[in-house]
Order: structure tokens, then C-alpha cells, then sequence
């Protein structure tokens, strides 16, 4: 690592607290120890998106139209608690995965995507209907849900890491009409699904295996169901010998405390209110509650990538690190690209009023 970067990060370490506002990291970026010392590790390349869309810009509404929007936005989130932000990254992704980043997660009716199985637990909803009030008092008919999903996943990620995942969102997205319940199920990866179906419905939506394993350390945050990873279907708390079973001592405490499917218990056991690197150790040590996170281990190229994003940064004394693990700017880039994905213009969308209902012909 180069003197300067070194200096960099300790400088970086003394200013405490990261605010959020900046959307720049301070941190290095440099400097943890690559898996094995005789063989740097290298982040294969990310394919870039099959469908990159020029015209999202950063900074798209500050420039005139609605200077104070990304800020509205942040305001509301930052009064959602902390399992709210949860739900916002999650929003994100169930957003663009289906119908593409449109908020046709938002649309309320019968048969939308809200009222689909794998909705059941969707939250954030009320701070996104909370910063769309804020933002159509203060320029009225001018900021699409869908960009509000994508600043509030953005918002809710800094925060939750407390300031080291940040960064810009290009902004233009106009609102999908169309949500339909059934889009759901051949959209959104099913938690038992093995490497390949992940890899490949991560891959139908222009994202790439590493960009798949590295959005998954979204489950180092928020809750699940116990139905979703202990049903008639598949059980990762009975006794099993397969490669993915569930670290035995967690599978007892779950076996415990799921008593109804409808009980929530946190995805990640050990820091369950951050968003850390914590995830990709919770993967080296099968305490993961889907099948779905536990295959990450099961290649060697996946492999490879969890060992790395599990190590801490070195230390230069017990409270100094120097560097910076690097699944925090992943990260940033990933969500990025996942929200890339099918945007629509005006043309094909609208600006709505309401993140709950497309437009009434009549009002705009
Ligand atoms: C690899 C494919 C994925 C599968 C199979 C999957 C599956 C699930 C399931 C089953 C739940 C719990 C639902 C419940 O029972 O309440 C969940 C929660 C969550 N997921 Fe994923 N997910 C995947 C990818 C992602 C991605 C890409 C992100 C975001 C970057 C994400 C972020 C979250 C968050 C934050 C929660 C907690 C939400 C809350 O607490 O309200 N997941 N996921
Ligand atoms: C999810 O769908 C169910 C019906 O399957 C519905 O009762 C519930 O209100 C929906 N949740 C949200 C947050 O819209
Ligand atoms: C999904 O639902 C829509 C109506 O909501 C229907 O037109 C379409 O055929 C359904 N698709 C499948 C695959 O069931
Ligand atoms: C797991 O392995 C143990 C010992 O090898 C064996 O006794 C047991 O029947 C196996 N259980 C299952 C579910 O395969
Ligand atoms: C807990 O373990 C018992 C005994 O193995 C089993 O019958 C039960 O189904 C388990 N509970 C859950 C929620 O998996
Ligand atoms: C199970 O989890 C513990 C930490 O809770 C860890 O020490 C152990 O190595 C894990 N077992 C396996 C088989 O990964
Ligand atoms: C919106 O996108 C469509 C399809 O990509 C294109 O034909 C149309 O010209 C675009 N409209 C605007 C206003 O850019
Ligand atoms: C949805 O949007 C398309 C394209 O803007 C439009 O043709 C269609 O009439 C809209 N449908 C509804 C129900 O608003």
C-alpha cells in the first residue's frame, strides 16, 4: 500500500463517524491481505450491464428541477428504524428484479407484486409514501418512485454500515403501471435455490455471479420468517449431512425458537442491525439461514470470493485499521448496477403521484 493511502485511512479512521452526506469514501480502499500472500487477489472482471442506460445521470434532479430531492429522501429515511432500512434494501432489489426498477413493487390493488408469496414480509413502504408527501409539497409531479427506491436503498445501506457503503445513484427513472402478482415467482430467486438457478436469475437481470454473491451480503441485516427457510418444502433445521446444511448449533436454536412460520428471527446472528462483511464469515461457518447463501461456498470461484470478503482489515494497533475489507464498495457498485436494470423513460412511464397507484389520466 502507498505511503499516501496509508496515511489516507489512518486519517480516515481518526475522523470517526462517517456522515453519509459525503459521497465520497474516505477510506483507502487498500491495503487487506489478498487470500493468499504468493497470489494477489483479483475481483474477476463484472460484465458490464446488457442494458447500460445513458440518460440516468447522478445528480439528475439537483441540477434544476428539484435540488433538495436526494435530501428529502435521506430525511425520511433516516427516521425509519433500523429493520425498516432492512426492508428498503430489500425493496430495492424486489423492485428491479421484477417489471425492472419502475416501483411496480409499490402498486396496491389485486394480484400486484405487494400481494405475491414472496412479498410477505416487504417493509418500507411507509417511508417511501413519507419522502414522495415531502417531495410532492416541494416540487410537485417532479420525482419518480422509482428513483425514491433507489435513493432510499442507497440511504438505508449507509446508514446501516454506518457511513462505509456509499454512493451516487444516477437518477431518471420514470414509474412502471404494470405489477402483477405472478411476475413474482419467475423474478425473484427462491431461498432454496442452488448456485446455478441463483447465478442464472441473477444473470437474466444483467448481473453477474460475483454481483449476485456480493448483493447476498444484503443478508447481513433484517429478519426472515422461519417459513422461508424451515417448511414441508425443504428444512434447514432437520439433521442433514449435505455440504450446505445449517451449522448444527444455530439449526438447534432456530428449531427452538420457530415455533410458527410467521416468526421472524434475524438473518445474520451475530451483528444483526449492521450492514457488515459479517455475512461472508456467517457463510464460512454455515450460520446462514437459506440454502441460497450457503451455496456460495459450494464453488471454488465463489469460494474464493467469500474467504476474501470474510477477513477483517489489518490493524495497526487494537483500534487503527488500516484498508478496508473490499465487499463495502462492491457493494456500492452492485446496487448501481442492479439499478440499471430496465429502467423506463418517459415514453413508457410516468412520474407518479401517489407511489401506491398509477396516475389518474386526469391529475397530471
Ligand atoms: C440470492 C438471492 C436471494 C434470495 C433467495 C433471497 C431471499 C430472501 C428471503 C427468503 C428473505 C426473508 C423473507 C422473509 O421470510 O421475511 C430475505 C430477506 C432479505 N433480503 Fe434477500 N434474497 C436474495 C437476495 C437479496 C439481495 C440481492 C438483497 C439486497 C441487496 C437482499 C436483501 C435482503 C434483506 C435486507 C432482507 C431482510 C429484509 C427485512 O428485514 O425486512 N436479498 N431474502
Ligand atoms: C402481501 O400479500 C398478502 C396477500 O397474499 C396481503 O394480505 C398483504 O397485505 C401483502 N403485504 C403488503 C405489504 O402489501
Ligand atoms: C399472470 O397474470 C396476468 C394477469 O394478472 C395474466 O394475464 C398472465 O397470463 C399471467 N401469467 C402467467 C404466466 O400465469
Ligand atoms: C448422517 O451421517 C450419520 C453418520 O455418518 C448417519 O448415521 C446418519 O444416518 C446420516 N443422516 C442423514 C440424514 O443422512
Ligand atoms: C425441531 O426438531 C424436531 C426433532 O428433530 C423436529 O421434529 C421438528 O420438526 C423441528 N422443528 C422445526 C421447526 O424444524
Ligand atoms: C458452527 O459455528 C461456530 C460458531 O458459532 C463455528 O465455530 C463452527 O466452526 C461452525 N461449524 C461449522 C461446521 O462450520
Ligand atoms: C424511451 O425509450 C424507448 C425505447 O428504448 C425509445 O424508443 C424512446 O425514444 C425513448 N424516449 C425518450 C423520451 O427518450
Ligand atoms: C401504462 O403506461 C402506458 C405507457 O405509458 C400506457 O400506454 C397505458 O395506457 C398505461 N396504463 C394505465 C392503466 O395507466
Amino acid at each position: 500500500m502507498a505511503p499516501k493511502l496509508a496515511v489516507l485511512a489512518v486519517l480516515a479512521s481518526l475522523l470517526g463517524a462517517v456522515s453519509c452526506e459525503f459521497s465520497i469514501s474516505i477510506y483507502a480502499g487498500y491495503g487487506f491481505p489478498p487470500p493468499n500472500p504468493n497470489q494477489p487477489f483479483k475481483l474477476p472482471p463484472a460484465s458490464p450491464p446488457k442494458n447500460p442506460r445513458p440518460d440516468l445521470k447522478v445528480g439528475y434532479y439537483a441540477a434544476n428541477k428539484c435540488p433538495q430531492a436526494e435530501e428529502i429522501v435521506k430525511r425520511a429515511v433516516e427516521e425509519a428504524t433500523p429493520g425498516e432500512k432492512a426492508g428498503l434494501i430489500r425493496l430495492f432489489f424486489h423492485d428491479c428484479f421484477v417489471q425492472g426498477c419502475d416501483a411496480s413493487v409499490l402498486l396496491e390493488g389485486p394480484d400486484t407484486e405487494r400481494t405475491a408469496f414472496p412479498n410477505l414480509s416487504l417493509r418500507g413502504f411507509n417511508i417511501i409514501e413519507k419522502a414522495k408527501a415531502a417531495l410532492e409539497v416541494e416540487c410537485k409531479g417532479i420525482v419518480s418512485c422509482a428513483d425514491i427506491v433507489a435513493f432510499a436503498g442507497r440511504d438505508a445501506s449507509c446508514s446501516l454500515s454506518d457511513g462505509k457503503i456509499n454512493y451516487q445513484v444516477p437518477a431518471g427513472r420514470y414509474d412502471g403501471n404494470v405489477s402483477r402478482a405472478n411476475d413474482t415467482f419467475l423474478n425473484l430467486p427462491p431461498p432454496f435455490g442452488d448456485l446455478k438457478l441463483i447465478t442464472d436469475m441473477f444473470a437474466a437481470k444483467g448481473l453477474d455471479q460475483t454481483d449476485m454473491l456480493v448483493l447476498s451480503g444484503g443478508h447481513s441485516t433484517g429478519r426472515s420468517g422461519c417459513g422461508s427457510f424451515a417448511n414441508s418444502f425443504s428444512n434447514r433445521l432437520q439433521a442433514d449431512n449435505s455440504s450446505t446444511a445449517m451449522n448444527r448449533t444455530l439449526a438447534d436454536q432456530l428449531n427452538t425458537t420457530c415455533t410458527a412460520d410467521s416468526v421472524n428471527v434475524p438473518l445474520d446472528y451475530k451483528t444483526p442491525y449492521a450492514l457488515d462483511h459479517q455475512y461472508y464469515k456467517n457463510v464460512q461457518e454455515h450460520n446462514v439461514l437459506f440454502t441460497s447463501d450457503a451455496v456460495l461456498l459450494e464453488s471454488p470461484e465463489t469460494k474464493v470470493l467469500v474467504d476474501s470478503f470474510a477477513r477483517d482489515p489489518f490493524f495497526l494497533s487494537d483500534i487503527i485499521p488500516i484498508g478496508r475489507n473490499p465487499w463495502y464498495d462492491a457493494f456500492a457498485k452492485a446496487m448501481v448496477k442492479m439499478g440499471n436494470w430496465e429502467v423506463k423513460n418517459s415514453t413508457v412511464g410516468e412520474i407518479r403521484q401517489f407511489c401506491g397507484k398509477v396516475n389518474d389520466k386526469k391529475t397530471y
